[in-house]
């Protein structure tokens, strides 16, 4: 499906409780991630708040996918698989998830979002600031988003703000990009997190968009592990995710994946947030 799938504030408001969901599940699978805790563990802790909620999970199942987060830790930038890897002091791991909902048609609405996590105390400087800058670069092209014209913006809004902060420090990742989400997790169009000529369509009230730059302190170039989903860097640098599902509703955007609409962080870029009109 290439069409883009354009949602009334209705169907966006039903997403922002997938989203919502979605956001306390991370809560709690981000408070789990300590050292000596396994991969399977945040995963249990995940889906436990998704059971509580009466939510569903997008990625159970997704081309036969076997958890309901992904764990990717230290040189894994994607869709590392829970398991019993157990996290130590020191580690970095991403952790990506979402819930789905249904509404009172039966039509089921997805969300996405993903975090980083610096496990432990005496984490490196080096691997809170690849967090810090990409976490800031989300926010940077979620801004876009409120501001720009076309989707192509947010990439360059990222990749600007990553260049002018960091300079040539971070690679950013351009084997996997962001998307539309809605009625499925991935649709169109492409979002991508770095600069690129082709700006793609025009930002439309209706839409919503997965924006999940990842950034690396080496080179972008990626391996598939044996297990068919681990993405890690061949250079075996670090890598970190920070994603979320944004919507453009009548008046304005709201970050569905955050409790307060992205309010706070996005104050701070100057920009004031309305909730979707009821
Ligand atoms: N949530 C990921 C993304 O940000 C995709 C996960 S695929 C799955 O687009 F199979 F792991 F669910
Ligand atoms: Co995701
Ligand atoms: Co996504």
């Amino acid at each position: 499906m290439r069409r883009i799938e354009y949602k009334t504030d209705r169907q966006l408001a039903e997403m922002a409780r997938a989203g919502v969901i979605t956001s306390r599940a991370l809560d709690a699978a981000v408070a789990a991630a300590l050292p000596g805790v396994t991969t399977a563990e945040l995963d249990r802790v995940f889906r436990k708040v998704l059971a509580e909620h009466g939510a569903g999970s997008n990625f159970l199942g997704y081309y036969d996918y076997p958890a309901t987060i992904c764990t990717s830790v230290n040189d894994q930038v994607v869709h590392g698989i829970p398991g019993d890897r157990v996290l130590a002091e020191g580690d970095i791991i991403s952790i990506d998830g979402g819930a789905t909902v249904q509404d009172d048609r039966g039509t089921t609405w997805h969300g996405d979002s993903a975090r980083t996590v610096l496990v432990g105390k005496t984490v490196s400087d080096a691997r809170r600031e690849l967090s810090e800058i990409t976490r800031a670069a989300l926010w940077q092209g979620i801004a876009a988003a409120a501001r720009a014209k076309k989707v192509g913006e947010i990439g360059f809004a990222i990749e600007n703000f990553v260049r002018q902060e960091t300079g040539d420090k971070y690679g950013i990742i351009e084997d996997f990009v962001g998307h539309g989400i809605g009625t499925s997790m991935h649709m169109a169009p492409d979002v991508l997190n770095y600069a690129a000529r082709d700006l793609g369509p025009r930002l439309k009230k209706g839409m919503a968009l997965a924006i999940e730059p990842m950034l690396v302190t080496g080179g972008i170039e990626t391996v598939t592990l044996e297990d068919d989903w681990t993405i890690k860097t061949l250079d075996g640098g670090d890598a970190c995710q920070w994603e979320h599902s944004v919507a453009i509703h009548s008046d304005g955007i709201w970050v569905l994946t955050a409790e307060d609409g992205g309010a706070s962080e996005l104050s701070k870029l100057g920009l004031t947030v309305k909730p979707i009109p009821a």
